[in-house]
């Protein structure tokens, strides 16, 4: 995975797979602390006690097919390899929470990527999750909702590729206001 981009999404994907109908997606960046958070949780199916504790290693995983089991072993040694850290918890049948870090100025920390583009085309692609999210920076914090907001942003039909561009244009204005992904 070449971004932090990506491991969200994937990340975002395993709750999909879980049968989520929410994804509480919070990120907060800070120059000042030298890091990036990132926080998901969803109200999928879970994992009991024994598999909270293996779900990072190689090969780990609960579903058929091919090259299963990677996403978060390649997730938590990225976050080792940038100082960072790496923590899941669930309640089997109920929840997931996973939150991760990496440190800003690593040198072996990735690109933040597009994260307006994972977000706005995982609402689009999945219409029927409820997805928030939630950037903050040192200077502000932006928060998206898609049922609560499409009205301000004419995206209440939301089943256009137009407005899906439009989606992403929202989010990518937002980010660049609050000054996201700020150089050291
Ligand atoms: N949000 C989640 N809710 C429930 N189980 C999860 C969640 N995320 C990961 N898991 C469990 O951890 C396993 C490993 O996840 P991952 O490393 O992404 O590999 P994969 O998704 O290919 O199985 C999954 O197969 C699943 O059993
Ligand atoms: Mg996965």
């Amino acid at each position: 995975m070449q971004t932090l981009a990506h491991h969200l999404l994937d990340v975002m994907v395993n709750s999909l797979e879980a049968g989520a109908t929410e994804i509480d997606v919070t990120i907060r960046e800070s120059i000042e602390k030298n890091v990036f958070r990132f926080l998901v949780e969803d109200d999928g199916c879970g994992m009991d006690k024994k598999l909270v504790k293996m779900a990072a290693e190689k090969g780990i995983t609960t579903k058929v097919g091919k090259d299963r089991g990677w996403g978060l072993y390649l997730l938590k040694t990225m976050t080792e390899e940038c100082e960072g850290t790496f923590q899941l918890s669930s309640h089997a049948g109920k929840s997931t929470r996973m939150e991760w870090t990496v440190k800003h100025d690593s040198d072996k920390r990735k690109p933040l990527g597009d994260i307006s583009g994972v977000i706005a085309d995982f609402i689009y692609a999945h219409k029927d999750i409820d997805v928030r999210f939630t950037y903050a920076t040192e200077e502000a914090t932006f928060s998206f909702f898609l049922p609560a907001m499409s009205y301000m942003y004419d995206l209440e039909k939301f089943e256009s590729s137009s407005d899906l561009k439009r989606l992403k244009r929202v989010l990518e204005k937002n980010l660049v206001r609050i000054n996201y992904n700020k150089a050291v």
